[in-house]
């Protein structure tokens, strides 16, 4: 690995100057700021081991609108899935592409790939984190609410999941409000949680109203996400009485919004009353997945 490598793995990886020029980049690249063909000639490899629709395919045509080309590669058809090592796989895309993007299981993985691989390596989701979402979230309520972000209040409602753990990196770096509800048994990481609390004022409450009070933001997340999938029925239960509904909206910020990083299950995490109501914002926050992905390119490879 060369010193100078930067990868996007993990958002308490990066000092708040830096999640925040991020933010500006993306404001530019929405604001028509990336003309011309500055990605002309890189290509990035796109190793996807879960499904997705929105982290592909803005990445693949962010890939395109920069002048660059990315790359799809799945277990079924690459040597991945035969059980070729990660080390092998990290240094042989090295000498193909310019950075690598991966979503896939376990954590480790990507920070393995990322010590192997000469070129940036961003993540595309794991079960731990999922950075570029949470950055294309922030950005969205920055949209709404101005710039400071140290001035936001953000509930998140639900599972203690990757989006959980990275809204809780997210505000220990940038230092804004963050309270969370989850049921018992499905809070986010301890280390992760520990870190936050120690550098922001992070709370963990008891019922998903007490989250949302006065909240700038609330979000929430699927009961079981990729890979839980058998773990669905018993999450009902344990989840039940942490939706998203008008009654916990009500208690948000006047100005309060919605967001949700899809794809959503109407009638359990969420209420279509508010998912599909006034406050939701949640196509505005997937289009910004791709202004946010363009601008980690750019910063990455451009
Ligand atoms: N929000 C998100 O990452 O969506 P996909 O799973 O469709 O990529
Ligand atoms: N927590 C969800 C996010 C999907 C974008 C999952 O990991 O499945």
């Amino acid at each position: 690995m060369s010193d100078a490598k930067r990868d996007f793995i993990d958002l308490a990886e990066h000092d708040p100057a830096y999640l925040k020029h991020l933010l500006d980049l993306t404001g530019r690249v929405k604001s028509g700021g990336a003309r011309g063909r500055p990605l002309a000639g890189r290509c990035l490899a796109m190793i996807f081991r879960k499904s997705s629709t929105r982290t592909r395919v803005s990445t693949e045509a962010g890939m395109a609108q920069l002048g660059g080309h990315a790359i799809m590669i799945s277990d079924g058809d690459s040597q991945i899935g035969r059980g070729e090592s990660v080390g092998d796989t990290a240094r042989v895309l090295s000498r193909y592409v310019d950075a690598i993007l991966i979503r896939t299981f376990g954590h480790d993985e990507v920070v393995e790939l990322a010590r192997e691989a000469s070129v940036p390596v961003i993540n595309g989701l794991t079960d731990l984190l999922h950075p570029c979402q949470v950055l294309a979230d922030l950005f969205t309520a920055t949209e709404e609410f101005g710039g400071d972000v140290s001035a936001l209040r953000v509930a998140w409602i639900g599972d203690g999941n990757n989006m959980a753990n990275s809204w809780l990196n997210a505000a220990s770096r940038l230092g804004f409000s963050l309270r969370l509800s989850s049921p018992d048994g499905y809070g986010p990481d301890a280390e992760i949680l520990a870190r936050a609390q120690s550098s922001t004022e992070v709370a963990i409450v008891e019922t998903p109203a007490e989250a949302a009070e006065d909240a700038h933001v609330v979000t929430t997340d699927v009961w079981a996400s990729m890979g839980q999938e058998d773990e669905q029925s018993a999450r009902e239960i344990a989840f039940a009485g942490y939706q998203v509904d008008a009654e916990v909206m009500a208690r948000a910020h006047p100005a309060g919004i919605f967001l949700h990083c899809l794809p959503a299950h109407r009638g359990e995490e969420v209420a279509a009353e508010v998912i599909d109501g006034p406050r939701s914002r949640i196509f505005r926050e997937a289009e910004n997945r791709l202004h946010v992905i363009k601008a980690i390119l750019l910063d990455l490879i451009g």
